[in-house]
């Protein structure tokens, strides 16, 4: 059916898909599709609480089950048709799911950030696990001792050389994981919880209504909108409209799953691009927050937040998000039913309201008195720390810190790979040293960006010149995959940058400085990851 080489991509557009996709109809029961479609290999129990073997006893994300499901038809050819692996993943994370809590710590995972680089992974389980995979891959499942222990095995059985490689050929890999790892994860993640016990019994939060949505789309800015989340069979039809921060308007259409009621999972077409979101609700589903990526490449994202419309005047944000001492600046109070009075915090004076609605007040404002985050309030409505006043910009951060692009392209077998660049500003604080713990974050700024090589190899191999490019808005794009003529040391257009961003302010300049590794193609074969 597939030219072979192609296969990779395939799947994964129909992994995302599966996730957020509505169906026509009622669903077929979840039992009823493992009944159907898994009892060849599995086995009914006669347990009541745990039904079927090896199914019921474990918990995890949709992502999570979506995993094992493909790797049940990847790698043990269990059929199922797409219909039935959405009901099913949408019955198993609904009845084998995570509480809030137990999901919060790693949602970057979910979120599909790709540059994050995992910290306090505990040393023995990044040893022993986190070393061909993200540790929160395991620590977004809950297991009993024994299923721990089955895991295991499987890794034994499916990948015999595990035991060879670095980081294993120095110990007993298998016994120390059998033995060791698993007990302490049984522990660690247990099936059974507290967390999951009381969010299993607790109502969920119908999330129909309309919310007030912020989000970034790297290359277009930050955006506002409303979007229209109503009932469907499955979950829901969403409509989107708002405008960029330079007026530019934007609109879609798509729609939603939620499962284990909070896991927001949305595919909706906006301006033509199919994008992706994945949010956390809270657990009154008064706001949502995650990350909106393009389906085609998810590190094309952003941060995105929505606050429900609860017919109640809320302040959402303030856009941008700092305002410096001594000069007069455009704010703009982003939310729902504004009205009344409007203070941006002590000594911020309001010189001149631009523009109002319900929706949003453009003010012109001047910063005086002391450098600190400020309350804003409209009417009734207010934010803690919603605006930061500062004196000077200490310190740029460059985000993502450390960075994996892949060359690509030439014939779109395997597309590039690019880095979004955002940088965050700060000031000193109250000690007026850079990089302590007081510092205070005045959120994205507006940054020149350039890349340079990242050491002497680097330059000498000239890879500011041919790995790649970042462009205006900090999308970096790598170069061309295959031999280039042109380089006599390294055949292909890899290489080690530094990403430098340079923020000006009152008349100076402030830099910061990110670390990008352009590697190869990722050869890997992905059904979702
Ligand atoms: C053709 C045989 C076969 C079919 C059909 C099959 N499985 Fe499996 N399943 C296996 C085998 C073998 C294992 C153990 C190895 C592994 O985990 O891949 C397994 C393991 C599992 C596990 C444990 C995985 C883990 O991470 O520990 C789950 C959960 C599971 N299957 C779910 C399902 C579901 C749901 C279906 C039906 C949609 C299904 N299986 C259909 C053969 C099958
Ligand atoms: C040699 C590399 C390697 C090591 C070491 C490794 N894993 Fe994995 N793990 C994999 C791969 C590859 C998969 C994906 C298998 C698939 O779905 O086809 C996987 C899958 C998983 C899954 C998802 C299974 C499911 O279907 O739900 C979990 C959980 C997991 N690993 C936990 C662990 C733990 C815990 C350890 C340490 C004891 C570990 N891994 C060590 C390579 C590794």
């Amino acid at each position: 059916m597939q030219n072979k080489k192609r296969m990779p991509l395939a799947r994964t557009a129909l992994a995302l898909a599966v996730l957020a996709a509505p169906a026509l109809a009622a669903e077929p029961d979840g039992e009823t599709i493992i009944r159907n479609n898994c009892l060849a290999c599995h086995s009914e129990t006669g347990d009541a609480e745990a039904p079927f073997s090896r199914i019921s006893e474990q918990r995890k994300t949709p992502e999570g089950w979506l995993m094992t499901i493909n790797r049940m038809q990847e790698l043990r050819g269990a059929q199922i048709s797409t219909e039935d692996k959405r009901a099913l993943v949408q019955y198993l994370a609904d009845n084998q799911g995570l509480a809030p809590q137990e999901s919060e710590s790693y949602r970057y995972l979910l979120e599909q950030d790709t540059n994050l680089v995992e910290t306090g992974v505990e040393e023995g389980l990044g040893q022993m696990c986190a070393r061909c995979h993200s540790a929160a891959r395991f620590s977004l499942q809950r297991r009993t001792e024994d299923e721990w222990k089955r895991l295991v095995e499987f890794h034994m059985g499916q990948f015999p050389t595990i035991e060879l490689h670095s980081l294993a050929r120095d110990r007993a890999w298998y016994e120390i994981a059998s033995n060791e790892t698993a007990v302490e994860l049984g522990q660690k993640f247990p099936l059974i919880t507290p967390e999951w016990n009381s969010w299993k019994a607790a109502p969920k939060a119908d999330l129909t209504g309309r919310w007030r949505v912020l989000g970034y789309v790297p290359g277009k800015g930050e955006f506002t909108a409303w979007m229209n989340a109503s009932k469907s069979e499955t979950g829901y039809q969403l409509q989107l409209e708002g405008q960029y921060t330079d007026g530019t308007q934007l609109a879609g259409r798509g729609t939603a799953r939620v499962y284990t009621g909070y896991e927001w999972r949305a595919s909706i077409e906006i301006d033509g691009v199919k994008m992706r979101q994945v949010m956390a609700a809270n657990d009154e589903g008064s706001a949502m927050e995650g990350r909106m990526f393009s389906t085609e490449a998810r590190e094309i994202g952003g941060e995105l937040m929505a606050v429900r419309d609860r017919g109640e005047a809320e302040v959402v944000a303030v856009m941008p998000s700092h305002l410096r001492l001594g000069e007069s600046a455009e704010l703009t109070i982003v939310g729902q039913h504004l009205d009344g009075d409007v203070s941006l915090g002590e000594g911020v004076e309001i010189e001149k309201v631009i523009e109002r609605d319900g929706d949003s007040i453009r003010v012109l404002a001047k910063a005086s008195g002391s450098a600190g985050a400020r309350t804003v309030s409209v009417g009734d409505a207010s934010r803690d720390q919603a605006l930061a006043v500062y004196d000077s910009l200490a310190r740029v951060e460059v985000s993502p810190a450390n960075a994996l692009s892949r060359i690509g392209g030439n014939g779109g077998e395997m597309a590039k790979m690019r880095t979004v660049y955002r940088a965050v500003g700060y000031a000193a604080g109250a000690d007026g040293e850079a990089g302590t713990d007081d510092d205070l974050r005045l959120g994205y700024m507006p940054a020149t960006w350039s890349i340079a090589p990242a050491d002497e190899v680097a330059a000498h191999d000239k890879d500011e010149k041919y790995a790649g490019m970042i462009d205006a808005a900090g999308i970096f794009t790598p170069g061309d995959a295959g031999p280039n003529p042109e380089r006599k040391m390294s055949a292909n257009n890899v290489g080690r940058l530094k990403v430098v961003a340079s923020v000006s302010d009152g008349g100076s300049e402030v830099s910061g400085e990110g670390s990008l590794l352009v590697a190869p193609q990722d050869f890997v074969r992905r059904v979702l990851d």
